[in-house]
């Protein structure tokens, strides 16, 4: 198995229900260490930069209104196929998807308000990680 890192968001509905505690808890339970993490109020630029792959979407206003909302922590999450391994744990998309257990399942509101956010593959980890992380910020 690859150890990998993956990027991780807690969103503006996780800070806001003071529930940032009770996702690393599913995190770590389930075998990824959060290898950093800071928490953070995106700027609009940062999260029109981000989500840039779904700028001509017709959420993408309220994507970014809502990342702009409220405090977020960003994670590098490290682990054995950590990214698949972190999407199985978040759960799908849209909460009325997401497996029992599951991040999204246990706490998400919507599918904008959907709690986590993970990269989906490792180009896109390295990308995101680097966006909001310095090499020397990252503790393994
Ligand atoms: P995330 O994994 O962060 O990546 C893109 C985000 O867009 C996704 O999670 C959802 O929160 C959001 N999103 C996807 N579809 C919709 C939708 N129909 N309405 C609002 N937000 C959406």
């Amino acid at each position: 198995m690859a150890l990998e890192r993956t990027f991780s968001i807690l969103k503006p509905d996780a800070t806001e229900r003071n529930l940032t505690g009770a996702v690393n808890a599913v995190i770590e339970k389930a075998g990824l260490r959060i290898v950093a993490q800071k928490r953070i109020h995106m700027t609009r630029n940062q999260a029109e930069t981000f989500y840039g792959v779904h700028r001509e979407r017709p959420f993408f206003g309220e994507l970014v209104d809502f990342m702009v909302s409220a405090p977020v922590v960003v994670q590098v999450l490290e682990g054995d196929n950590a990214i698949a391994r972190y999407r199985d744990v978040m759960g799908a998309t849209n909460p009325a998807n997401a497996a029992d257990g599951t991040i999204r399942k246990l706490f998400a509101k919507s599918v904008g308000e959907n709690t986590v956010h993970g990269s989906d593959a490792p180009e896109t980890a390295a990308i995101e990680i680097a966006q909001f992380f310095a090499g020397n910020e990252i503790v393994g």
